[in-house]
C-alpha cells in the first residue's frame, strides 16, 4: 500500500469512532511510524495492529511508546502515566522562578521521569534524585534519562514514599505530581484512562491528602532553609493542600491555563 492508500483507509476506518480533529492528529503518528518501516509486509501488519489498538481505545502514546512533553519526547509504557499538559505548566512555573543557580532537588513519583528530565535539560547546574514505587516506571525513566544524557545528574530511588524511614537530606527543591484521584471518582474518568493507565499513578487509597501529608513531613525534615516545594494537585483539593502547608510554611496556590486551581508552591 502507498502512504496515500493507508491515509484513505485510516480515515475510513476511524471516522465511526473519532472526530475529524482526532483522526488528523492520530494520522500524523501513524504516518510518522509507517515511514520508518522499510519492509512493506511488516508495515501492513503493524498498521493493522496499531489500528485495532487505536479503535479499542488504547491511547496513541501507549500504542507507539512515546509521548511529547515540553520540548522533549519521552518513552512511556503501561507502567507510566502519560505526561499531562498541566505538568508541563508546572515545569514552566519552576523554570520561570529559578535561573541556573546550582540546586539539588528530588521528584517524588517520577513516572516517565518527565519532570526532572525537563528541568535538568533546561538547567545545567541542577542535580536531581527521582523516587517511584514502580520498578517498571523507573526502568522507563532511566531510559529517558540516558536518552537525554543526564545519568550523571539524575539518580533513581526505588521506594514507597509513604513508608519512608527517617531521612535527613538537604534538598533545595522538591517537586511532586503524586497520585491524587479518590477511588470514588473512578466512574467519572474516561475509560481509556482507567483501562490503560497505571492505577498506582492515578489513585490514592482513601485519604486524598495522604501524599501531601507525607510531602509536608519530608519537606520539613529534608530541606535547606529557603527550600521550595512545588506540587500538582486535584483542582477540588488545591485549597486543602495549600491550607495544610500554610500551617507551618508560606504556601500559595496557582491556577493552570484552564483557570483551575492546580498547583501549590511552598517556601520554607
Ligand atoms: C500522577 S503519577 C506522576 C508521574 C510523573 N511525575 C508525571 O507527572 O507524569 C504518580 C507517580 O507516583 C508513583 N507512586 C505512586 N505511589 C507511590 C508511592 N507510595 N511511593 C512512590 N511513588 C509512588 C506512581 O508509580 C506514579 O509514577
Amino acid at each position: 500500500m502507498t502512504i496515500q492508500e493507508y491515509k484513505v483507509d485510516f480515515h475510513e476506518s476511524c471516522s465511526p469512532h473519532f472526530s475529524n480533529d482526532e483522526i488528523q492528529s492520530f494520522w500524523q503518528w501513524f504516518n510518522e511510524n509507517l515511514l520508518i518501516i522499510t519492509d512493506p509486509t511488516k508495515a501492513k501488519n503493524e498498521y493493522k495492529k496499531w489500528l485495532t489498538e487505536l479503535i479499542s481505545g488504547k491511547p496513541i502514546q501507549y500504542i507507539f511508546g512515546y509521548s511529547f512533553f515540553h520540548k522533549y519526547c519521552f518513552h512511556v509504557s503501561s507502567d507510566t502515566l502519560i505526561p499531562r499538559p498541566e505538568t508541563e505548566e508546572l515545569c514552566e512555573l519552576i523554570l520561570k522562578e529559578n535561573g541556573n543557580t546550582s540546586l539539588i532537588g528530588i521528584d517524588i513519583g517520577t513516572g516517565s521521569g518527565c519532570i526532572p528530565i525537563t528541568l535538568l535539560s533546561e538547567r545545567s547546574n541542577w542535580k536531581f534524585s527521582a523516587v517511584d514505587i514502580s520498578e517498571g516506571a523507573l526502568e522507563i525513566a532511566n531510559i529517558n534519562s540516558k536518552k537525554y544524557n543526564l545519568s550523571d545528574r539524575l539518580s533513581f530511588i526505588h521506594q514507597n514514599f509513604l513508608e519512608n524511614s527517617k531521612r535527613t537530606n538537604n534538598y533545595d527543591i522538591i517537586v511532586s505530581n503524586p497520585p491524587y484521584i479518590h477511588p470514588k471518582e473512578r466512574n467519572n474518568l474516561e475509560s481509556r484512562v482507567t483501562q490503560f493507565e497505571p492505577h498506582i499513578a492515578l489513585f490514592v487509597n482513601q485519604d486524598i491528602l495522604e501524599f501531601y501529608t507525607a510531602l509536608f513531613h519530608f519537606f520539613e525534615n529534608n530541606t535547606n532553609p529557603n527550600a521550595q516545594l512545588w506540587m500538582e494537585t486535584h483542582q477540588d483539593y488545591c485549597i486543602d493542600v495549600m491550607e495544610l502547608f500554610n500551617t507551618k510554611f508560606r504556601a500559595k496556590k496557582i491556577e493552570d491555563l484552564s483557570k483551575n486551581p492546580r498547583f501549590v508552591y511552598v517556601l520554607k
